[in-house]
């Protein structure tokens, strides 16, 4: 079972969930007043935009719907660009494609998000946004990535699906920039098989988004609303059973984000004393999801060796969020005239080579994360992946 929030699917989802089967009423509208609809998107809608302290959060149909609406609500003139971190998962990548823009890479830095150095580098008179990604449950450098996204007049779409819970100096991420977009997906901290969130302020933008999500419908809609539609759109709805168990799994979210902080600390205290690495840079350690742990090894020798004796593998090896493990990515750049390979992002290259992800709640190969712990883990199991961990560093 990959993400936290999975292990903990339960009698709450249930009774969420067949609130709604009971009702008969699947579609997300409907009648406030009328006792048979349950409307658990609308609260799960409510209840997360409290949370992230954001006036509007719509609920989508995945991570990279809730990333591509804001995008697309932005709008793409030709050869606009968006930069983007070169570690992270194929969807922020092709949100920013799919909206019409041309995604522009840039380095990661030791905390294993955007280097604000290096976005500078890449600004141009086409740049229109930054998409910062909170990789692995902490977040990129807000206060730096906001004052070059002020100077420059950029958007800041915050790519949050892998930090749902997770703050930057007491702002929840999401908040920051102009709109968060969040994934449900089953590796995530909290999970409805799939389904996304997007978090927004301005209710221009929301209902540019909502309108982009549903047929060029406004927000709350009735019925149909014939006549006064304004702009097209497309289907990115979710329904009231993924609704259900969101609202389920989002009341656990703290609990499991203070579980899992349990977790990270003993866990970095107990091999604080081993050989040859750093821990992964935090940006804002209170903030932290504590979903993965993260080691840099000075050595890419040194990494190989310990993730040998563990039966893992470095993150440049890990197949699915590497710039040059993601061959559709390198097509598409070789395409339209720009292309990209293995050796681009140097800096990058070197720390992901370095670099290894414990699990401690997301156990996911994909994301190199296939050894470590899980939210179930107790004392004597974290005790026992320590002293596995200190052996293979002595080796
Ligand atoms: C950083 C990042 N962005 C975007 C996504 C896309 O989310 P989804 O799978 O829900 O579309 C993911 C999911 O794996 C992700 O990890």
């Amino acid at each position: 079972m990959p993400g936290p929030g999975s292990y903990l699917i339960g009698k709450e989802e249930i009774k969420e969930a067949m609130d709604v089967l009971e009702s008969g009423h699947l579609f997300r509208y409907g009648d406030l007043n009328d006792p048979a609809f349950k409307h658990k998107v609308y609260t799960l809608e409510k209840e997360f935009a409290e949370y992230c302290g954001v006036n509007h959060v719509l609920a989508t149909s995945s991570g990279t719907s809730a990333l591509m609406l804001p995008l697309m609500a932005i709008g793409a003139e030709s050869g606009d660009e968006v930069i983007v971190p070169a570690y992270t998962f194929v969807s922020s990548y092709t949100a920013i494609i799919f909206a019409g823009f041309i995604p522009v890479l840039a380095d990661i830095d030791d905390s294993l998000t955007i280097d604000p150095d290096d976005i500078r580098n890449k600004i141009t008179d086409k740049t229109v946004a930054i998409m910062p990604v909170h990789m692995l449950g902490n977040s990129c450098n807000m206060v730096e990535i906001m004052k070059i996204a002020e100077e420059h007049g950029l958007y800041v779409i915050e790519d949050c699906c892998q930090a749902a819970g997770g703050s930057y100096k007491g702002k929840k991420l999401g908040s920051i920039g102009h709109a968060g977009g969040f994934s449900l997906n089953i590796f995530k901290v909290i999970t409805a098989g799939d389904g996304g969130l997007i978090t927004i302020d301005d209710p221009n933008l929301y209902e540019l988004v909502f309108g982009l999500h549903d047929q060029g419908h406004t927000p709350d809609r009735a019925g149909v609303q014939v006549g006064d539609r304004s702009i097209l759109g497309l289907n990115f709805r979710v329904n009231e059973l993924t609704g259900a168990i969101a609202l389920a799994q989002f009341r656990k979210m703290d609990l499991i984000i203070s579980r899992l902080r349990e977790i990270k600390s003993t866990f970095k205290q107990r091999i604080n004393n081993a050989d040859s690495f750093q821990f992964r840079k935090l940006n804002d350690e209170e903030g932290d999801v504590g979903t993965l742990c993260t080691v840099i090894f000075d050595s890419q020798e040194k990494a190989d060796k310990v993730c040998k004796a563990l039966g893992t593998d470095t993150v440049d090896h890990s197949g699915w969020h590497v710039y040059a493990n993601m061959e559709h990515l390198i097509n598409y750049f070789e395409e339209i005239g720009r292309p990209i390979e293995l050796g681009s992002f140097q800096k990058t290259d070197d720390i992901l080579s370095r670099a290894v992800n414990i699990s401690v709640g997301v156990v996911d190969a994909g994301l190199g994360a296939g050894w470590g712990m899980n939210i179930h883990s107790d004392d004597k199991e974290i005790d026992e992946k320590a002293e596995e961990f200190i052996k293979a560093c002595k080796l």
